[in-house]
Parts: structure tokens; sequence; C-alpha cells
């Protein structure tokens, strides 16, 4: 079958890699793709907002599948023009993908259905919200209510800081996206992500990771979109695994289908594990970058029939395999990341890297320029690798990541650190 995917990251690297090795392919595309995705797909110039062009394609391709990987597309609605065009898709419709489109339409499933979560109030109003704050105390958190590229949230540790967050995102700080408001209950305990793939009716379990989302080490400095990752996550036993399913995935995938809005593709839930169990951060609509470049190396069954079967509406027949090996993620990223940084700045070496047993340099903002590589974006690798534990896997990622030759760039240097701490006990 030919399969087109769209997106241009890291994690989308990482799903052609993935679905390259699958004995069901035939062709396999990316929209736009980037300078190492051209190494396993070839790379087409669409613009991913332009759905009458990418439906074209389709119809011009004979593609069977279309993979949707980020999230702004998914929102927008290409996942119905492409059904509405008898044009198989994976990942949510518009109105399912709400669930990370909209934080207030979250919680407030959340709170209908009994799905733990921190407690909430929901505002358009900015008095409303300012005394919300003031009855509530700090610390608290204050969020932009749509997509506001993972920086709408401000965790206030005063009151004043909160009613300045306030203040920051009714006076249009995050667009759009802040026309509304969510201040929640600031919890307390240990974050995991965890990923599930849902059919519209039911949801099998993938497996958990954990992100590091600060720029610096020991979790520091600003946010970023992900400066590394591993799976599994130490938090995330079997049981836990178990629980977050029956508590907060299966409800909410039965809420949706009850609400008219069926939920099919990837479901990624952002969770604190507390004192008094797992509870919801937030839903994302999509796999995680660098999330998905740590599970694709660690899925074993071939994913193209999975991502079939979400599309079709029924996973009753599919089981996934997964290696019993931890995998670690490092991402290289351009100096000055998350603030301002040049492109178009040579990197060398990355064949060196990957020459290592059990790694993989999955691209994000590369380019490839008359037989160089290019940076062309923030986040630029991905240096992955696979260890019998979170330790090894470090030791092998740093290893392959220090041949990489690329003065411009820089990574976290602890990436992984909690469970190698705990590793080590
Ligand atoms: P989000 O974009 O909603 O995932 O939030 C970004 C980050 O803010 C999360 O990864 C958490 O570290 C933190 N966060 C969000 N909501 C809360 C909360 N209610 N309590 C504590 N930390 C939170
Ligand atoms: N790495 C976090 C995310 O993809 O949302």
């Amino acid at each position: 079958m030919n399969i087109l995917v769209i997106g241009s990251g890291g994690r989308e690297h990482a799903l052609c890699w993935k679905i390259a090795q699958s004995q069901l392919l035939t062709s396999l595309y990316c929209a736009p793709g980037n300078g190492g995705i051209s190494d396993v797909a070839s790379c087409v110039d669409l613009d991913i907002t332009d759905h009458i062009g990418i439906i074209a394609f389709c119809n011009d391709h004979g593609i069977n599948l279309v993979v949707v990987g980020p999230e702004a597309p998914l929102v927008a609605g290409l996942v119905n023009d492409l059904s509405a065009a008898n044009i198989l898709a994976f990942g949510p419709n518009a109105e399912p993908a709400m669930l990370e489109g909209s934080k207030g339409f979250t919680k407030d499933i959340c709170a209908e259905y009994n799905i733990p979560t921190a407690a909430y109030g929901r505002f358009s109003d900015i008095d409303k919200a300012k005394a919300y704050v003031r009855e509530q105390g700090a610390p608290i958190v204050v969020k932009a209510d749509g997509l506001a590229a993972g920086k709408g949230v401000i965790l206030a540790q005063t009151e004043t800081e909160a009613l300045g967050a306030v203040d920051f995102i009714f006076d249009g700080a995050f667009g759009e996206a802040g026309a509304e408001v969510v201040i929640e209950e600031f919890m307390t305990g240990e974050e995991a992500s965890f990923f599930a793939i849902a059919d519209g009716t039911t949801a099998l379990p993938l497996i958990s990771a954990q992100d590091h989302k600060a720029v610096g080490e020991g979790d520091t400095g600003p946010n970023t979109g992900g400066m590394g990752a591993y799976s599994p996550a130490a938090v995330m036993t079997e049981a836990m695994c178990a629980r977050v399913m029956k508590e907060i995935i299966n409800p909410t995938v039965a809420a949706m289908a009850k609400m008219g809005k069926p939920y099919s593709g990837l479901l990624f839930a952002g969770l604190m594990i507390t004192d008094e169990g797992p509870k919801l951060i937030e839903y994302n609509c999509r796999f995680g970058d660098p999330e998905c470049q740590v599970l694709m190396m660690r899925m074993k069954s071939d994913i193209v029939p999975l991502l079939i079967a979400s599309a079709k509406g029924d996973l009753s027949k599919q089981t996934i395999l997964w290696d019993e090996k931890a995998a670690l993620a490092v991402v290289l990223a351009a100096n000055g990341y998350p603030g301002r940084y040049s492109k178009n700045t040579e990197i060398q070496n990355v064949a060196a890297a990957e020459a290592a047993r059990g790694v993989t340099v999955f691209h994000a903002g590369t380019r490839q320029d008359d037989g160089k590589l290019l940076a062309i974006g923030g986040r630029v690798l991905n240096v992955t690798a696979r260890g019998k534990n979170v330790t090894e896997a470090q030791r092998s990622a740093y290893a392959a990541l220090d041949k990489i030759t690329w003065p411009d760039g820089f990574c976290r240097r602890d990436i992984g650190w909690r469970a190698i701490e705990r590793e080590n006990i």
C-alpha cells in the first residue's frame, strides 16, 4: 500500500522509519518531510494547510492511508476532509481533537465523567478569573484555553504572579487561544506520559515515556518542545498503566463516543502521578515529539496494521509487541533555542553516530543541500539509542552524539536523570 505521512519533525521521521519497515508498504511519501526523512520516504513539497492540494496528491498517487503527525492539521480538520474524499486517515477528526485544542473542553469531560484531574475553573471574564485566583490562593496554575505551542501554561507560585498571568493571557499574549483561561489546582507528584491508540469506541494501551521540557540541565530555564525523552517511565509500572487505562483513557474514549465525537487515532495523556493516584494534566491528540522517537524504537510489531485498524474503527484483533529494552532520545538543538538561533549551519558526521549498534538519528529541522546537511530549525536532531536500562541507553546515546560535529548546536547532558538516579540506588 501507499502511505503519506504529514509533518516534518523528529516524530514524523520516527513514524516514517517505522512504517518503512512494514511488509505492507509499497511507497512512502512525507509532506513536507526533512533532510533525514528523505532517506526513507519521498518528500513532497505540499502545504499542509492546503487540504484540497493534499487530497489531489492522494488521488494522483493512489494513497491508501494518510498518517497525520502534528496537532495543527488535526485541529484544522484535515482528517475530516480526507474522510469526506474517501481517503483513509490515521488521527482524530477536528471535533474530538478538541481534547488537545481546548483545555476547558477536556476539563469539563473530566468533571462530568469522574476522570481524575486537578480542580479547575473556566473563565472568559477577567474579573471572575481574578476573583477565583484570590479565592483559591497560590500556588496555582493559569492556562490559555487553546493551542499555544506548549507555552500557554503559567505555574504561579504567588497570587500576584497568578493575577499577572491572567492579565497576560487576556491581553492577547496567545492570541485567540487566550480568549478563555483555565485556572487549576497546582498538583504535585511525578510527571509521566502515557500513550494509547483508539478506534472510536475502544483503546489499546501503548507504553509510557518521560519528556524533558526545560531547555537547561536539572530541568531549568524556559520550556521547549522537548529536549529528550526515554521509555519506559519508572513510575508507570504495569499496575499504574492499567489504572490509567481504567480511570482515565477508557472513560474518555467512552465519553467522546457518547457525545457523538468518537475519538480515533493516538491519545497522549500527560499525567501527574500523585499520592492519590494518577491524574490527567492534559491530553494531546497525536504522538509526542520526542516521545514518538523512543516509542518507535521499542515497538516490535508492524505499525501499519495498527494505524489502519484505528483509522477503520476496529482495533479488536490487534496486539502490540514491545522491546523490553529501554530507549532514550537526546535532542540536539541550535544554539539560542528556544529563543533566536541561526539557520543553515552545517552538521557533519551523523553517519558516524548512526554506525553504533542500536542507535538511530532522527532528524527534525534539517535539509540536505548538495551533499551537505544543514540545520534549519530549533530542534534539529534526535540521537536515539536502546539499552538494557535507561542508564545504558543514555550512555550509548551520548557516545553516538559526541561523534556528531556541529559547533552551532547544543544538547542537555542529563536526559534520563530521574530514571538513572532510581536505577543506581
Ligand atoms: P501542559 O501544557 O498543560 O502539559 O502544561 C505544561 C506543564 O505544566 C506540564 O507538563 C506540567 O509540568 C505543568 N502543569 C500543568 N498543569 C499543572 C497542574 N495543574 N499542576 C502542576 N503542574 C502542572
Ligand atoms: N514533547 C511534548 C509534546 O510533544 O507535546
